[in-house]
């Protein structure tokens, strides 16, 4: 099949189904989920019955990735039902475990950003319509408070879904997709079609004030598009021509902005909006190489501010390429050419049809690690700079959930709620999460007789896990209540959990006097999993990642307190151990 017919048809596809439906081809072995054919597996936890984030597959993880967490807007169809914004744990501690996720339904764009010197969280969400979307922005605290919505400037909730940047200045930069009537006749269109203008807005944040606004119809002819019209250009179905999906400012002021499909990138000026130069497409200012073409791109980025390198999100499929690739290319604005310096795929050379991202994870750093989001297709992985793979992960059954893109990036989250507790009595379990926190290092259990006492003895600590931690507390003496406060690394407390006495939770004093157990007795500092009533699979592994069904291999050692994280994988309890350093004091 020569491009332009597989183009036409894959155009034509995009166009015609609403995005959750749109069907892609992968070219992955697809193991996620095997075996388990109502779809995509996801983590449940005793302490927090509302949360039910996907299961992480990692199909391979090596040393030497960046620091930081994974972030993705889950979209599509996971079989709970949460298509919300999550945050991942991908420290070799804890890899694959949740560290967030919240409410705000088929999230696009999400990720951690600054805004007024702070790091916020933000997000578009709205209604998701064929391959655009109607919404607006939300931008959060680190203690995951709103404290920021707005729309574009004269289109309330009419915001599209492509982009939410904050720039350096404190200002947004989001797409629009307004439907307009236009002379198509060129394309064999009506002279009275509808076609969508393809705008971008910055807007002042604080004021919701305009500061800039470009539509591609103003500057890019139609007949620059590779999409055709077909049976769109109706009302109902605007034509569109351009697609716009990605918006950057430069540190002069100009625009850097994707037309998916043009296979353009385009400079815009920043002082009137005319196009300084097309990388790509019909009427390239540049010669690209066979290695360079792209395709139906997202997400294109300078890399550094000199401007001499750029990367791209090539959803393909072009002449040389039928799978999806982040491409790194060197850049000479002056002589207008480019180079790859390197292409960038997974183990299963994934094809994502639509959205998809590249990011130079630390752009500073010459020999950054880059983030690839698969888009459509529910894959991420990280690279080393010569395109090695350090992680390649799958969040979701194929074709059943997506990610609009996928971000690696540093974050503190400081939540206001209480962290939550389980405590099983009668397996004498207790299970700790709190939604949000990255700074726990420590659970600490505490006993008392009375939720109103302001005196707790603490019995045992265990280090966090992932998101919950299970601690066991058979060979401790305990009074009525439990409960649990969270500990950061230097041992300072951050909250207390509401106590427990198997039964129900009540409130109890977060101002308490914490009494040593040192002056108490015994010895057990063997503690192994055997001394439990219910009967425990041992792991090295901190987490059961494994959703295919097979037991965890056993522990090589149990010595000090066995730590038990229990991970339900659809109906199936996996149980791991790990081994804590420090070990029970009882
Ligand atoms: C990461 O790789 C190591 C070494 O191959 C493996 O032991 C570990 O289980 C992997 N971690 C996850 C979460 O898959
Ligand atoms: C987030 O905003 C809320 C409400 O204004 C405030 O109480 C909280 O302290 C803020 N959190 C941070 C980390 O600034
Ligand atoms: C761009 O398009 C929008 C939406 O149709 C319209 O409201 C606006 O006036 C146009 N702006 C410019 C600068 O052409
Ligand atoms: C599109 O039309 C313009 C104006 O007629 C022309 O200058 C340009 O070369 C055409 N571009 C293509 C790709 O045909
Ligand atoms: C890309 O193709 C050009 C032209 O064939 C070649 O000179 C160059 O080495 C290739 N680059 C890479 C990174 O493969
Ligand atoms: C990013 O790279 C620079 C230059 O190598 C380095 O100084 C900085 O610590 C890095 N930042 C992070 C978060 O790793
Ligand atoms: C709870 O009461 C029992 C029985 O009086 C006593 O043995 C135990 O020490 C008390 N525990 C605490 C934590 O006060
Ligand atoms: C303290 O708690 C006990 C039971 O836990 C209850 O009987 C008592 O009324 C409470 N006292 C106050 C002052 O709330
Ligand atoms: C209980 O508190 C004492 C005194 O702060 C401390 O030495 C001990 O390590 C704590 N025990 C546990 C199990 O956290
Ligand atoms: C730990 O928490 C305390 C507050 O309880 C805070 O003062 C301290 O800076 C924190 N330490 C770290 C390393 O975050």
């Amino acid at each position: 099949m020569g491009r332009r017919t597989f183009r036409t048809l894959v155009a034509s596809l995009f166009a015609a189904l609403p995005l959750a439906q749109c069907d892609s081809v992968s070219y992955d072995y697809d193991t996620y989920a095997e075996g388990d054919p109502a779809g995509a597996p996801y983590q449940t936890y005793l302490s927090n019955t509302d949360l039910k984030p996907l299961e992480l597959q990692i199909n391979s993880n090596q040393s030497g990735l960046a620091s930081g967490y994974v972030f993705i807007g889950v979209n599509g169809e996971p079989t709970s039902t949460q298509n919300w914004p999550a945050i991942y744990d991908m420290s070799e501690e804890r890899m694959g475990t949740l560290v967030w996720t919240g409410e705000y339904i088929e999230p696009f764009d999400f990720r951690a950003q600054t805004y007024k010197g702070q790091p916020v969280l933000t997000l578009f969400t709205g209604e998701l319509l064929n391959g655009y979307g109607h919404g607006s922005y939300y931008i959060l605290n680190q203690s995951y408070v709103e404290i920021g919505h707005f729309s574009p400037v004269g289109f309330e909730n009419l915001g599209d879904l492509h982009e939410f940047s904050i720039t350096a200045d404190d200002t947004a930069l989001v797409p629009i997709y307004h439907a307009v009537q236009a002379d198509l006749t060129e394309l064999g269109g009506a002279s009275d079609a509808w076609i969508f203008e393809c705008t971008f807005q910055e807007i002042n944040i604080q004021t919701n004030k305009l500061l800039f606004e470009w539509n591609a119809t103003t500057h890019v002819g139609f007949n620059e598009s590779y999409n055709t019209i077909e049976d769109v250009g109706t009302e109902a179905a605007p034509f569109d021509y351009f697609h716009i999906n990605s918006i950057e400012k430069d540190v002069n002021g100009d625009y850097l902005v994707s037309g998916r499909v043009m296979d353009c990138v385009y400079k815009i000026s920043g002082d009137d909006g005319h196009i300084i130069w097309r990388l790509g497409g019909k009427q390239s200012d540049f010669q690209l190489d066979a290695n360079v073409s792209f395709a139906f791109q997202h997400d294109a980025r300078w890399v550094d501010d000199e401007q001499t390198r750029l990367t791209i999100f090539d959803n393909g499929p072009t002449d040389s390429v039928d799978y999806s690739r982040g491409l790194l290319l060197s850049v000479d604005q002056n002589a207008k050419t480019v180079s790859l310096i390197q292409d960038f795929y997974n183990g299963a050379k994934t094809f994502g049809q639509f959205e998809g991202s590249l990011q130079a994870i630390n752009r500073t750093d010459p020999n950054t690690n880059f983030m690839l989001g698969y888009g459509s297709q529910p894959f991420f992985a990280e690279f080393k700079s010569n395109g090695d793979i350090l992680l390649d992960a799958q969040f979701g059954k194929t074709n059943e959930v997506n990610g609009y893109r996928a971000y690696k990036l540093p974050w503190q989250g400081k939540p206001l709620t209480k962290p939550d507790i389980h405590f099983d009595s009668d397996r004498n379990q207790a299970y700790f999460s709190w939604n949000g926190a990255t700074d726990v290092e420590d659970w600490v259990v505490y006993t008392a007789n009375s939720t109103n006492t302001t005196s707790w003895m603490n019995v045992t600590s265990a280090r966090r896990t992932g998101f919950e931690t299970t601690i066991d507390l058979s060979d401790v003496e305990l009074g009525t209540y439990v409960r649990g406060q969270a500990v950061n690394a230097s041992g300072g407390g951050l909250g207390w959990t509401r106590a427990s006495d198997g039964n129900q939770l009540y409130d109890a004093p977060d101002d308490v006097e914490t009494i040593s157990t040192t002056s108490m007795t015994s010895s057990s500092t063997s503690s192994s999993s055997s001394s439990t009533s219910t009967p425990i699979t041992t792991s090295s592994t901190p987490i059961a990642t494994s959703v295919t069904g097979t037991a965890p291999a056993p522990a090589s050692s149990t010595t000090g307190a066995a730590v038990k994280l229990a991970h339900e994988v659809r109906g199936q309890v996996y149980v791991a151990a790990v081994v804590i350093v420090g070990g029970l004091i009882v």
